[in-house]
């Protein structure tokens, strides 16, 4: 009987190096993939290109691969037992590093069968890392950009949204990675920074081809997702122009909100009461964009201002329903509260009656509450509304202010932005 090899593979960009990797396992005998699956890959960094389906039908019509399997895990293990190969076939890469604590486990779990780790040397001059790089520079499509605001809810514990207001702001968000490895998922593009960035007040002021116009800047140097503000949507047969505008220009989502009248931004004092559209109406313009839009992947969120108006817990939960009922892609509730309670209290109910429709909270006033912790409340997608445009102001002001104080700049020097990280941030500057 054959020996069963085990080759554990993403496969997103398939290059030389995994011919390399299969040509060696198929020497020693039938070779099993363990697909890593979108959600496996998306645990520790951005989503493949290729979606599992699409990447299992290159991998298993390559000469040498008898089968190709999910892999759930980014351990190897549970396939292990699953399949309980004679030998795992790995570049010998893994040996320092992150995946070290893998390699030990493989290493492990092998010896209970008298299982043996090939490590083939790493073959030099292309790997992944490179190819990606390469990929982002050549940019994206629409269509592609647009696509995977869905992929990623589908796989990510919780997806991380950050705000941008022009190209340098979504430069940052495209390319920015904390220390734990986090990077964020997409843009918001939010109507009160966006709308403060030009000078105005956020009340619907600045119309939707303008908008576009710092979209479309902002898609030339990036290519993450981007969930759409729309306010109030307009009336219905203006919505559904809008809907069409946004898909084209490879937009993901739109959020619109559930309220009429002079639109005022849901985080300032509410002395003007204002209204909330009825259900019917709000329904209506749901199932309106819903009509208009083109393609499968766009996604039309509802945004529900109950909370907000104080109308109560039970009207939110009402609309929530009727909402989905009607079409809605997603649900985002909002609070002022600095408490998650009532939010939290909200993502229960909702999931009891539908586990499935994704939720989207943007934490703003409730702040101490991590996106971890959102995740875990059943929350899909966390947006964080207008961070960049409120960092960016007061360092303006004091350096400003600074030279005027001092008649020179010379103080200002230390809180400014190196000529250096310039060339860092910009890309094709050098
Ligand atoms: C925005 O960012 O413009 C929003 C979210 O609508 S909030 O400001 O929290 O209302
Ligand atoms: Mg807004």
């Amino acid at each position: 009987m054959n020996k069963k090899v085990y080759v554990g593979m993403s496969a997103d960009l398939v290059h030389p190096g995994h011919m390399n990797i299969l040509k060696v396992a198929a020497s020693y005998g039938d070779v099993t993939v363990g697909l890593l699956t979108d959600k496996a890959i998306a645990s520790y960094k951005r989503l493949p290109y290729m979606a599992y389906k699409q990447r299992k039908e290159v991998i298993e019509n390559i000469k040498g691969v008898k089968e190709v399997i999910p892999q759930d895990t980014l351990d190897y293990r549970p396939n292990l037992e699953l399949v309980k190969p004679d030998i795992v076939v790995h570049g010998d890469d893994w040996k320092e590093g992150v995946q070290s604590k893998t390699r030990q486990q493989v290493i492990d779990t092998l010896s209970q069968w008298g299982g043996e780790l090939v490590e083939p040397s790493y073959t030099a001059g292309i790997s992944s890392t490179q190819l990606n790089k390469s990929l982002k520079e050549l940019g994206t499509t629409p269509d592609i950009r647009r696509s995977r605001l869905r992929r990623l809810i589908d796989s990510k514990e919780v997806v991380r949204i950050m705000e941008a207001h022009n190209a340098l702001s979504g430069l940052i968000v495209e390319t920015v990675k904390g220390d734990n490895g986090i990077e964020y998922d997409g843009m918001w593009s939010s109507s009160l920074t966006d709308s403060t960035s030009k000078g105005k007040p956020d009340i619907e002021a600045v119309d939707v081809s303008t908008r576009l116009n710092t979209i479309n800047e902002i898609f030339e140097v990036t290519t993450k997702p981007m969930i759409y503000d729309a306010d109030t949507g307009g009336i219905a047969e203006h919505f559904a122009f809008t809907v069409r505008s946004l898909e084209r220009t490879g937009i993901s989502a739109v959020i619109i909100e559930d309220k009429t009248g002079l639109k005022k931004n849901s985080l300032f004092g509410n002395e003007v009461a204002q209204t909330q559209d009825t259900i019917e109406n709000f329904c209506q313009k749901i199932q309106t964009g819903k009509r208009a839009q083109i393609t499968d992947d766009f996604m039309i969120i509802a945004r529900i201002e109950s909370l907000i108006l104080e109308a109560g817990m039970d009207d939110a939960v009402t609309r929530a329903k009727a909402y989905i009922v009607a079409g809605a892609d997603g649900i985002m509730i909002h609070s002022r509260q600095k408490s998650p309670d009532e939010i939290l209290e909200f993502c229960k109910i909702l999931r009891a009656h539908n586990e499935h429709i994704p939720i989207v909270v943007v934490p703003t006033s409730f702040n101490q509450i991590t996106a971890k912790e959102l995740s875990l409340a059943g929350i899909n997608v966390v947006i964080y509304a207008n961070h960049m445009l409120r960092a960016a102001y007061p360092g303006m002001i004091n350096v400003a202010k600074s030279i005027l104080e001092n008649d020179r700049s010379l103080e200002a020097e230390e809180s400014l932005l190196s000529i250096k990280e310039i060339l860092d941030l910009i890309p094709g500057t050098k």
